[in-house]
């Protein structure tokens, strides 16, 4: 049995990562944690225990460890790339100082933890096609800072404590659900509500900034299985590369137009998103999370863009 606290279960991940994992463990409390604001609804609320877990207030947290007899930590709470680079206090706040403290109260409490690094873990030096496993880190951004001090102090914990780290550097999230905030990869989301709405999709970023992405069942996937996967197996732990599908503006578009021949795209640069793209790899080498632990997505871009315009019509207008 699994008792797990998912911090941050009403964002972009955790608001389908709690209900998988309620459907994976059946017969443990999978808490959805949720700041002020941002409290659980529907399904998410009445499918099983919710508390307030604001991750800056490392009491909050251990209350919510202590009541639930919590034996793992999802750690999804943070500002995306380009809000972070408004509140770059906050984000290392909640990145940094919100990470240290489920990391401490996982040393009490002998609680696994996972949290989610980033391609943002990458920066400008990094070589960007193919990048590997093990590379130069020196990201330009608040969120890369975050996230790249987190991997470290991740391992830190486990090497030094014994606490159980494990993470993935996810690439952009691509869902019908939660819609993502403050992104550099969003506009691979924006762009199919676009596309089902009928309006015409302001881009963001230029022709040819290619960046890796991924569909969100696999990333779900992902974050479960490097939880369940054999310590013996892993030489790596913060963070594995993972990835499904690498695309720029132009590619995702003409996928798009091949099943809403109508679709109309036209650029309107975000010089901010552009930058921070631009640092960004175009795409990752996954063979040491293939191999450590079995890591095989299943969705390409055609299967992505299938599924997702059917569920967005439905969302949309069913
Ligand atoms: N999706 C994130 C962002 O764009 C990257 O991990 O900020």
């Amino acid at each position: 049995m699994k008792n797990i606290l998912v911090i941050g279960a009403t964002g972009q991940i955790g608001s389908e990562l709690t209900m998988r994992l309620r459907r994976e463990y059946p017969g443990g409390n999978v808490v959805a944690g949720y700041i002020k604001g941002a409290e659980p609804k529907g399904e998410l609320l009445e499918s099983g225990p919710a508390a307030e877990v604001d991750i800056t207030d490392a009491s909050m947290i251990a209350d919510a460890v202590e009541k639930y007899d919590i034996d793992t930590i999802y750690n999804l709470a943070a500002l995306l790339s380009a809000v972070a680079e408004a509140k770059p206090q906050l984000a290392w706040k909640i990145g940094v100082g919100g990470l240290y403290n489920c990391l401490e109260i996982s040393r009490e409490k002998n609680c696994a933890l996972f949290t989610p690094s980033s391609i943002g873990s990458f920066g400008n030096n990094t070589p960007k096609k193919d990048t590997p496993q093990d590379t130069i880190q020196r990201p330009e951004t608040i969120y890369g800072v975050t996230k790249v001090s987190g991997e470290l102090l991740s391992d830190y914990y486990a090497r030094r404590f014994g606490v159980d780290t494990r993470s993935v550097r996810f690439p952009g999230l691509i869902s019908y659900v939660a819609p993502p905030g403050g992104g550099t990869t969003d506009y691979a989301v924006d762009i199919y509500y676009a596309a089902v709405k009928g309006d015409t999709f302001e881009c963001p970023l230029k022709p040819g900034t290619f960046m890796d992405m991924m569909y969100m069942p696999d990333a779900l996937r992902a974050a479960i299985e490097i939880m369940e996967a054999d310590p013996s197996k892993l030489v790596h732990r913060n963070s594995f590369n993972i990835a499904s599908m690498s695309f720029d503006p132009e590619i995702i578009y003409a996928k798009i137009k091949e099943y809403v021949p109508e679709f109309r795209m036209e650029y309107k640069l975000d010089p901010l998103r552009q930058q921070i793209a631009d640092s960004w790899p175009d795409n990752l080498d996954d063979s040491c999370a293939r191999e450590e632990w079995g890591w095989k997505p299943e969705y390409d871009l055609d299967g992505m863009t299938q599924d997702m315009l059917a569920h967005l019509r439905k969302k949309l207008f069913s």
